[in-house]
């Protein structure tokens, strides 16, 4: 290791490594548990991407007519397409329920029905009487319902003796020689110290990875570093090609547009003012499931119905909802439709684009958050100390496609899952494993490494390369051929990363670095994105395969897992789909041809 850096030690009972909704829920319940928490994040917690969720956390209160769990969990399982594990979904959509009203109870401002109880709108693919017809599910504040929940759970953490270690930046975690986790290694940026930080329990809460993409709804921040940290650790991603295009992003900016504002009535059309959804999905319309809008979209475009001169957007109308209703349910879009599309949306359509909004696929995990290390005899095995929870995470509650709402539940149900389990498996206070041989020297070695990187490409032109490239050959649709290429020419953006030029090599406040750290994440979940994408010979989900365009249950009814070996190959491997449930009285859901 390089006798430069000056290393400063921590021991806690737990360590979360980002403060979204995810990471938060987790930091509140372990301090809430009596666990020594630290709380490593590289942005201040309340400016996580939790806070740009939109339109609504759903669960089956039946505040505006009646709904149920179980309709909840069926509509999650078909949206999944089966690739969800079914035992997860069910205690998702279960726990849902006190899930918000525990989130009502911190203090989350929710919309009000006249009635005063928590105000839910209708979202894609939420249906009742098991897909009948829409049912109003996804409990809303306004159209900011994620910042009401991020500044709540920051506040509730905050009276837990949580300890934050903002603006720390994970550069990978400690594993020990018998493959369990021991902690993860961080650099603070405000004064260039390098941290070791030793528990017995890590929980990885860092979120997706939509920066792999040029349009994408996701912050900057949105680069996959667990993912990364888990691959360098030698451990599987799962289900990594399922890549979730939201309708309704804004042409050109990429910003989201609330699927909320469809549920409140809005609806698209081509150039031709044709109301198309009713022919792709004569019930649900406008709000089928996402991969469904955003595969009907992306026809109409390339049958030449397109909006605009060069017919390359689609027209989102909300101008018939009046400015009363725009400015009580949307006032957030309507205020980012002006800045960011020109548009005033009480008058005049929105021109939108399906755009990268969220990854299915992340780190396997089973239903309490513990991280699994799958092997050939047994693909439950867990990795000892590691956790996951969020959009890092691949539970798998989403499988092929997300139902709308069901990524703040996702957090909110599995951080507090992942804290219950921390509280069975530690005891406050306990002796914490130290690691016989590695205690993070790899890591400062790989950041000093690239610190000094003295190539010859920017890492803002290698990440631009690899943007574009996932752009057009991971798409709404995709091809072998297309598919190949990516695998080819991803392979090429791995090698160039060794070329990489760091131009600053200052420790403190090194934005070069921490986008190149990054970078080196992002190529992770690339390359396990495109190389799983390549081999899955189906349409599932969000994977759409115009070669391949029927799903092929018999084959495919499994979770890919990738590995990242050295000279960055990517390795695959498979593991069952659960198909069956926690409870007895409830029935396992069939595979079904998914129609909405
Ligand atoms: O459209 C939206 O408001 C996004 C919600 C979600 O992704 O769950």
């Amino acid at each position: 290791m390089p006798t430069s850096y000056k290393i400063v030690d921590h021991v806690h009972d737990v360590i979360v490594v980002g403060a979204g909704g995810a990471g938060l829920r987790a930091t509140l319940g372990m301090g809430a548990a009596g666990l020594r928490t630290a709380c490593i994040t590289k942005v201040f917690p309340t400016r996580s991407h939790t806070v740009a969720a939109q339109g609504g956390i759903g669960a089956a209160l039946g505040n505006m007519q009646e709904d149920s769990w179980q309709w909840h969990m069926y509509d999650t399982v078909k949206g999944a397409d089966w690739l969800g594990d079914q035992d997860a979904i069910e205690y998702m959509c279960r726990e849902a329920v006190p899930a918000v009203y525990e989130l009502e109870h911190f203090g989350v401002p929710f919309s009000r029905t006249d009635e005063g109880k928590i105000y839910q709108r209708p979202f894609g693919g939420h249906m009742r009487d098991y897909g009948k017809a829409p049912v109003e599910r996804a409990c809303a504040a306004a159209d900011r319902t994620g910042h009401a929940i991020l500044h709540t759970l920051y506040q509730q953490s905050l009276k837990h003796n949580a300890e934050f270690f903002v603006e720390f930046i994970a550069i990978d975690l400690i594993m020990d020689d018998d493959g369990s986790c021991r902690g993860v290694m961080a650099w603070n940026l405000a004064d260039g110290t390098m941290h070791r930080f030793l528990a017995s329990m890590t929980v990885l809460a860092t979120g997706g990875y939509g920066r792999s993409y040029f349009s994408c709804t996701s912050a900057h921040t949105c680069t996959g570093d667990g993912n990364g940290m888990v691959a360098r650790a030698g451990l599987p991603v799962q289900d990594m090609e399922f890549v979730q295009f939201h309708p309704t992003g804004i042409y050109g900016a990429g910003c989201l547009i609330t699927e909320g504002a469809r549920g409140e009535g809005g609806y698209v059309t081509n150039s031709e003012g044709d109301a198309f959804m009713e022919r792709y999905a004569p019930t649900a319309k406008d709000l089928a499931s996402r991969d469904v809008v955003s595969r009907s979209m992306t026809v109409e475009i390339r049958e030449g119905r397109g909006c605009g001169p060069n017919k390359d957007f689609i027209y989102l109308h909300l101008e018939h909802l009046g400015a009363e209703v725009l400015n009580q349910r949307l006032p957030g879009i309507t205020e980012t439709a002006r800045i960011f599309a020109g548009v005033d949306a009480t008058k005049e359509p929105i021109p939108i684009l399906p755009t990268v909004h969220y990854n299915m696929g992340g780190i396997p995990t089973n239903y309490h958050g513990e991280v699994l290390r799958p092997t050939a005899t047994d693909s439950e095995a867990v990795c000892p100390g590691l956790m996951a929870i969020g959009e890092a995470a691949c539970v798998s509650v989403h499988g092929a496609n997300r139902l709308g709402t069901n990524s703040l539940l996702d957090i909110v149900v599995f951080g507090r899952a992942a804290a219950l389990r921390a509280a069975q498996l530690i005891k406050p206070g306990a002796k914490v494993k130290e690691p016989k041989s590695s205690t993070g020297e790899a890591a400062i070695a790989r950041l000093d490494a690239l610190r000094n990187a003295n190539g010859s490409e920017t890492t803002a032109k290698i990440r631009g390369d690899m943007q574009r490239l996932m752009q057009n050959n991971a798409a709404v649709f995709r091809t072998q051929e297309v598919l190949s290429e990516g695998c080819q020419k991803i392979d090429e953006i791995a090698k160039r990363f060794a070329s990489v030029k760091v131009a600053d090599r200052s420790l403190i406040w090194n934005s070069d670095l921490v986008e190149t750290l990054e970078l080196e994440n992002l190529i992770a979940s690339s390359l396990t994105t495109l190389y799983s994408a390549e081999a899955r010979q189906e349409s599932r989900g969000a994977h759409a395969r115009e070669d391949f365009p029927e799903r092929d249950d018999k084959e495919w009814m499994k979770h890919s897992l990738a590995w990242i070996e050295p000279g960055s190959k990517v390795r695959l491997g498979y593991r069952p789909v659960h198909t069956y449930t926690l409870s007895e009285d409830v029935k396992y859901i069939a595979p079904q041809k998914r129609v909405y």
